[in-house]
């Protein structure tokens, strides 16, 4: 069955950017000068999934504002004569056809997907974890897609991670099936590095068959008292195969601010209109350390 709708859970605090994400929510942080989120938004555009839905929470406001239409703002670079930019800001908003679910109570990443289901229905979706932002040729989930198309079963993007990092992430047990595409034996969520079954630690995009909807309503609490898709994707594997595939392309964990400030200096590095100047003022940084 071909995949239509993605999830993206957007309703986390952002505690790692406290105070700037205090009343602002962290997925419209800029990188460079678009919101992270906007980034996701155009990943799913581009693999040919045109509904959304995205978990948020109060205080969010502002992401339902910035992909729907503004038409004070349009009037406003009309009367100007901006075109490039009225056409840019038109644009957004008819990247994808959006619907909001409200997460009223942080019970877990598994949890927010949970309370999806009603919009997503009985049928396979795309999940995307926004603070992972990957730059590829082909985006990262299409290369999932491509995965679920050939295996027809869940689908869990994968990197290499290094050894004690392993209790940040959910870490699979993998089965080399070929390049880059593993059979799930198991998968444990944010191990420490003894008890870590590999070094591939799930990233976040995910193809989910709706099965995992069941599991979740009985995934008991778990790592932090919450509810871990990672331990509902364990209850599916009793049931059906799951897959992971070690995806080509750079990953930014943009939930922290080195990692959003990295981002922003690989993206603004290909901006034929900052790249000189950015150049420029990272080579005068190195020659002064020297
Ligand atoms: C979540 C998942 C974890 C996954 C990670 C990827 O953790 O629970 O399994 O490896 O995303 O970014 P979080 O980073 O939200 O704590």
């Amino acid at each position: 069955m071909k995949v239509r709708k993605a999830v993206i859970t957007a309703a986390g605090w952002g505690t790692r950017f406290l105070p700037a994400t205090k009343v602002q929510p962290k997925e419209m942080l800029p990188l460079v000068d678009r919101p992270a989120l906007q980034y996701i938004i155009e990943e799913i555009a581009a693999s040919g999934i045109e509904h959304v839905v995205i978990v948020t929470a109060s205080g969010k406001q502002a992401i339902e504002n910035h992909f729907d239409r503004s038409f004070e703002l349009e009037h406003f670079l009309k009367q100007k004569g901006h075109s490039q930019l009225l056409h840019e800001i038109q644009a957004i908003s008819q990247l994808a056809d959006i619907c909001y679910v409200r997460q009223s109570e942080q019970l877990g990443l598994g949890h927010a997907v949970l309370i999806t289901e009603r919009c997503v229905g009985n049928e396979p979706f795309a999940l995307f974890l926004p603070d992972d932002i990957i730059r590829a040729d082909v985006p990262a989930i299409k290369q999932l897609l491509d995965v679920y198309d050939r295996y027809g079963c869940s689908v869990v993007a994968v990197e290499p991670v290094a050894r004690h990092d392993t209790a940040s992430y959910g870490i699979i047990e993998p089965e080399h099936v070929e390049e880059r595409i593993f059979r799930v034996l198991g998968l444990v969520e944010k191990p420490e590095p003894e008890k870590a079954p590999s070094n591939l630690g799930i990233v976040g995009r995910y193809i989910l068959t709706p099965e995992i909807f069941a599991m979740l309503r009985k995934t008991p609490p778990g790592k932090g008292g919450e509810i871990q898709l990672t331990d509902g994707l364990r209850l599916l594997l009793d049931d059906e195969p799951v897959f992971a595939c070690a995806f080509q392309g750079r990953r930014f964990d943009t939930g922290t601010p080195l990692g959003l400030l990295l981002a922003s200096l690989e993206m603004a590095l290909d901006r034929p209109d900052l790249r000189d100047n950015l150049m420029a003022y990272l080579r005068s940084l190195e020659l002064y350390s020297k």
